[in-house]
């Protein structure tokens, strides 16, 4: 029997209001992405992970759900998501949705419900209510603070018109966090993940997988000891969690996934991978790394030590949406993202240089390629766009923006519309030709709505139109490298042997005799020996490879 499909896949990361936009309102939708399938499969990726997309007032791009069981109107309907994740499947492409079981949005009619009940209430238990500290209730029931900023408690108005209880919320006021002691939130989810799993999805990727466990106790930050756990993630209680998801998943036909996010060290992510739990989890170890031989060594030598543990396959990930894009990281002094750092506030801050991010970005493209594992790609990165650093401050919508004081500009910057065709902004990210025209008149299509968030002019050379047509474009890269990928080396994540380099090289091996090779240095390295050169990403300097490089060899068999 071969490797559940999982466990080497290439999985696409659709941020879905940035991808395509079918109805022309400016705003990526299901059937833009529907209508790119074909641009998916060309890509030659196995499967796809789509950001959030059910009804949602968008106080955090849709990480606020009302409604699990439903899209949202700006993305387009239940028959939509349905009909795509069929047509996905005839294109040979697995459908990951994501599931934010940690929090839900305030206007979900459970917290509704909660608001105009009374404190105690078995309504109120679904969420952590509790009451204030001070004489009147008027402090926060404990110190901690928001992931957006400002504290992780907000004070309610009871339905008698006074100040009253406080709930906790992790994230944006927006996003109430769930009571996960509470055993109808256990049993609603369970019947959501049946919800999708019905509908034919592959997978699950888990918003804030290690959040949804509190310390019972909710103790103050301030009063804990130096190195005892925190007590708002990560905690034991989770555990079980999953493993009453995992008998839920596991009994369904196919090989369904579950894919934790979790922003812990590997050794505390790692348990998550107990038998019967997760089935892996994105290692976001490497966006946190410095580009560095010995740096990036550590991380994949730990990764594959903690795979060969548990079971769980390695997962690569450059970028994501809450992450610089990895061409601006790249092109920085300092490469690493350093995550609950704001982002840089004011205007561009003009500190990256593209070309040398792009480089970069470029060969830890195959780098990540080559090694044993998944790897997660997000949308855009295959086209080597950059993060949008100069978004005029009253179009950021990243609720970090409001709630940090206007001191965090937040993720928008790597949320920016994908270019696809064209000279100009929108780039054909809209399609013209659907807008809701009225049937039997043959007046001129209305001008699509400009996109969400402003695309740069310069991206006109990186619209996938114009990449496609040209054979060393970061796309054609792409395509080309999925595709020996899929050929060589998906569907199994073991083994890597490592060859000797020279000091800022890496080079390791590959089952069937693939080996990767990636200068980090500033000096031009010596190629192992090899028969022939598969793919390099970028011009080779006649049998050395360039700073900044990779290439794929055959080895001498
Ligand atoms: C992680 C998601 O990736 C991010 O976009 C979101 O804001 C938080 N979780 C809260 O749901
Ligand atoms: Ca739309």
């Amino acid at each position: 029997m071969s490797d559940p499909w999982w466990r080497g896949a290439a999985v696409y990361q659709v941020y879905i209001r940035s991808f395509a936009d079918g109805n022309a309102d400016g705003i990526g939708d299901i059937p833009g992405l529907h209508s790119r399938l074909g641009y998916l499969s060309d890509l030659g990726v196995d499967a796809v992970w789509i950001s959030p997309w059910y009804v949602s007032p968008m106080a955090d791009a849709g990480y606020d759900v009302t409604d699990y069981r439903d899209i949202d109107p700006t993305f387009g309907t239940l028959r939509n998501a349905e009909a795509f994740i069929d047509d996905a499947h005839h294109h040979g492409l697995r459908v990951i949705v994501d599931m934010v079981p940690n929090h839900c949005s305030a206007a979900h009619p459970w917290f509704r419900a909660a608001l105009s009940a009374d404190p105690g209430s078995a309504e109120r238990q679904r969420f952590y209510f509790r009451p204030g500290k001070g004489t009147h209730g008027e402090l926060p029931p404990n110190d901690w603070t928001s992931g957006f900023g400002g504290p992780a408690w907000s004070r309610v108005t009871e339905p008698d018109g006074v100040p009253g209880e406080w709930y906790l919320h992790l994230y944006a006021p927006e996003q109430p966090d769930f009571n996960w002691d509470n055993p109808e939130v256990r049993s609603e989810f369970l019947d959501i993940l049946r919800f999708w799993l019905d509908r034919g999805v592959d997978g699950f990727r888990i918003d804030a997988a290690d959040r949804l466990a509190k310390d019972p106790a909710l103790p103050d930050m301030a009063a804990l000891q130096a190195g005892s756990p925190r007590p708002d993630r990560g905690q034991p209680a989770a555990h079980d969690i999953y493993r009453d998801w995992r008998r839920v998943v596991d009994a369904y036909p196919g090989d369904r996934v579950l894919v934790g996010e979790i922003w812990l060290d590997l050794r505390h992510r790692a348990a998550y991978h107990a038998p019967g739990e997760l089935h892996t989890s994105f290692s976001l170890d490497l966006l946190r790394t410095r580009w560095d031989a010995g740096a990036v060594r550590r991380v994949i030598d730990a990764n594959l030590e903690s795979s060969a543990a548990t079971g769980a396959p390695a997962t690569w990930v450059l970028g994501n949406h809450d992450v610089t894009r990895v061409v601006t990281r790249y092109g920085r002094a300092d490469t690493r993202f350093v995550p609950d750092v704001a982002q840089a506030a004011g205007t561009a801050s003009g500190d990256s240089d593209h070309a040398l991010g792009t480089r970069r970005a470029r060969a830890a493209a195959l780098l990540i390629m080559a090694l044993p594992g998944g790897v997660y790609i997000y949308q855009g990165d295959e086209l080597g766009i950059w993060e949008v650093e100069d978004i005029p401050p009253e179009l950021i919508q990243d609720p970090k923006w409001e709630n940090s004081g206007h001191t965090d500009r937040g993720r928008d910057g790597c949320r920016v519309p994908l270019p696809w065709s064209g000279n100009a902004p929108p780039f054909g990210f809209s399609d013209q030709s659907a807008p809701s025209s009225q049937p039997g008149r043959s007046a001129p299509p209305a001008a699509a709505a400009q996109p969400w968030l402003p695309q740069p002019a310069q991206w006109r050379s990186l619209t996938v139109a114009a990449q496609a047509a040209e054979a060393s474009s970061t796309l054609s890269l792409y395509r080309h490298a999925l595709r020996i990928r899929g050929r060589e080396l998906s569907h199994s994540d073991g083994p890597l042997t490592w060859l000797p380099t020279e000091p800022g090289a890496l080079a390791f091996t590959r089952p069937g005799g693939l080996a990767c090779v990636i200068n980090l240095s500033r000096k031009p390295a010596e190629l192992p020996r090899h028969r022939d050169v598969l793919l390099a990403s970028g011009p080779l300097d006649g049998a050395l490879l360039p700073p900044d490089t990779a290439v794929w060899l055959r080895t001498a068999l």
